[in-house]
């Protein structure tokens, strides 16, 4: 537990609480969940799930069904053959990444991270008594591990590499020729390569392809709940080599016995063609939210090093402004209303001079924030 930190992220909310509670109206701009609902055809798809089906475990790997619909949606949107059998449906990505993260590693074995990244993926590899390895990266390489990068760092210790496409907190993507590249490295050093999908569906301007094209042995994990606006209903999924579907199979079985049998039966319709149109809809509200806000921001002294080109999330430097990206997210919230995460949720890499602001408010809830930020900064 010495090694796991909280979710500052959270502390920010608690505060954001007392704020309201004095009767303030607080902007939520730090929570990593879109505003909108889950779409119609999943509630509905549940609800006559609930009526006709009884609630069992399922299988540990998750319903063929579903399974057999994920493999489908590779080959519709990425016209890449995934095989059912390769595929397991876990309680979000968040055990599809321990199970992984779970079967690969052993004690003191290293993983390579880009540092800022998701915090809850170096805490998973310290759970497992295994060691993130953050390397610092930057704008250069759009904050994100690249060949030369994995090359330098990996050493006799290193057991993996991974990466998250688009990435929180930066909304950046890893081109497809590093991911490739990535992967050979892997390949080439006995060692895997992970990838963390679950911003894929929310790119603008791009459209990513899956790191599974990148050979058999790549694993990709990706969820239902930030493109299907499925966040609460504990819903993803894995892409495993298939000689590893047996050993996931088993440390899923003792670690969560199923994935939720009500979330996989919902689930089913988000592939049909009307929840594709509702989220699809969404993806382009989302971007025009991404166009108002980059701009806002630096006409505010923020700077946005590298535009976001996918998640929700814009990483912006505010060193012009402060000094101490913590104690500015905590005035800004008290004194402007407006909730912010600072970098220190993401590593340790300057976050003193980074925020982390989510585009997960309507425009017009956007541009308040902006305003009352203007105020707060002319005081
Ligand atoms: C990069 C990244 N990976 C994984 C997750 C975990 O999400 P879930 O378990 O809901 O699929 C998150 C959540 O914010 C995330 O930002």
């Amino acid at each position: 537990m010495a090694h796991i930190e909280p979710f500052e992220v959270m502390e920010i909310q608690t505060l954001a609480r007392q704020v309201e509670a004095q009767g303030h109206d607080v902007i939520h701009l730090e929570i990593g969940e879109p505003d909108f609902r889950t779409p119609q055809p999943v509630i509905d798809a549940a609800k006559r799930a609930l009526d006709t089906h009884r609630m069992y475990y399922t299988s540990a790997l998750g319903l063929a069904e579903l399974r057999e619909a994920i493999s489908g949606f590779y080959r519709t949107r990425y016209k890449v053959e995934v095989p059912a059998s390769r595929i397991i449906v876990t309680a979000g990505s968040s055990a599809a990444l321990l199970l992984a993260f779970g079967v690969l590693l052993n004690e003191g074995d290293e993983v390579l991270l880009a540092d800022p990244g998701y915090p809850c993926n170096r805490h998973f590899v310290r759970t497992l008594g295994a060691v993130p390895y953050a390397i610092p990266v930057g704008p250069q390489t759009g904050y994100q591990l690249d060949t030369e990068l994995a090359r330098r760092h990996w050493g006799a210790q290193t057991r993996m590499a991974m990466v998250a496409s688009p990435a929180n907190p930066t909304g950046t993507l890893v081109p497809h020729d590093e991911i490739a590249g990535l992967a050979a490295l892997a390949r080439e050093t006995g060692g895997a390569l992970l990838v963390d999908e679950i911003y894929h569906g929310l790119t603008y301007g791009v459209d990513a392809r899956t790191a599974a094209e990148c050979g058999e042995d790549v694993l990709v994990v990706n969820s239902f709940s930030k493109y299907f606006q499925m966040t609460g209903w504990r819903l993803g999924w894995l892409v495993a080599p298939q000689g590893l579907v047996r050993d996931i199979e088993t440390l899923a079985q003792n670690l969560f016995i199923s994935p939720s049998a009500v979330a996989q039966h919902a689930a089913l319709a988000c592939f049909a063609p009307e929840t594709i149109a509702i989220v699809e809809e969404r993806r382009a509200e989302l971007d025009a939210r991404r166009r108002f806000l980059v701009p806002a921001l630096e006409s505010l002294g923020l700077r946005v090093p590298v535009v976001p080109q996918g998640a929700f999330y814009v990483y912006a430097d505010c060193s012009a402004l402060t000094a101490d990206s913590f104690d500015f997210a905590r005035r800004v919230l008290t004194e402007a209303h407006v909730a912010i995460t600072p970098g220190k949720d993401f590593g340790r890499h300057e976050p003193e001079r980074h925020i982390r602001i989510a585009y997960t408010q309507p425009i017009a809830r956007l541009e308040e924030a902006v305003e009352r930020m203007r105020k707060f900064l002319a005081q």
